[in-house]
């Protein structure tokens, strides 16, 4: 039997994702154990699973060295990688807004720090607003704060970190799901395994 490398992100999306792919009957630690180790294999299926950052993901499946991947509608969007989006696995629910400390102004040319500088320039270049973007890795909410930015452009989910930071959401851009996505190639190649899955995963999304 071929054997198959799926690209899952760590963090956030992960716990959903890995929920998902037990619930299709593929061996995988349940979360707790899947902390430190980076590539497991499911022998009964076939599957190997590679632990990636998110925004890595896409990179792994373009190249080939994940036949498949499951990433944030927002990191597929920001990397517009070559791969096809396969399937929308409905986990993982949140939006990207714009955030900030309430009743602030903004500098003439607002800046904006974001993890996602691309989707967020398009964003206000479709509103026909000047921005000047601040790429940041990480702890976005932290910029308005100590004054590096007037605004934020990032995901929110519960809204906890947001509440917790003295920041209120201003407007939202879109709403975000959880993407499976596969590599070009991988898809021609490995087809009836590849439309396995996604028919098994369609069913369970469909429960
Ligand atoms: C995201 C986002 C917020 C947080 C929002 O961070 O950047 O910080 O989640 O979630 P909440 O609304 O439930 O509080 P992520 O976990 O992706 O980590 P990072 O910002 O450190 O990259």
């Amino acid at each position: 039997m071929e054997k198959l490398v799926v690209a899952l992100p760590k963090g956030r999306i992960m716990e959903e994702a890995v929920d998902l792919l037990r619930q299709c009957g593929f061996s995988l630690p349940k979360n707790g154990d899947l902390s430190r180790k980076l590539i497991i294999e499911d022998d009964e299926s076939q599957l190997t699973f590679i632990l990636a950052k998110p925004s890595d993901v896409p990179i792994y499946v373009e190249y080939g060295a994940a036949d498949l991947g499951v990433v944030g509608k927002d990191v597929l969007l920001e990397e517009s990688r070559d791969v096809y989006e396969l399937l929308d696995l409905q986990i993982a629910g949140c939006r990207l807004s714009v955030a900030g400390i309430p009743g602030t102004q903004t500098r003439m040319i607002p800046r904006i720090a974001t993890k996602f500088p691309k989707v967020a320039f398009d964003y206000f270049r479709r509103q026909g607003k000047q921005v000047e973007i601040i790429k940041l890795n990480g702890s976005i909410e932290i910029a308005p704060l100590i004054g590096l930015s007037d605004r934020i452009v990032d995901i929110v989910s519960t809204g906890r970190t947001l509440k917790e930071n003295g920041l209120v959401e201003m407007e939202e851009i879109m709403t975000i799901t959880s993407r499976l996505i596969a590599n070009r190639m991988s898809y021609r190649m490995k087809h009836p395994m590849i439309t396995h899955i996604v028919d098994t995963l369609e069913k369970i999304i469909k429960k």
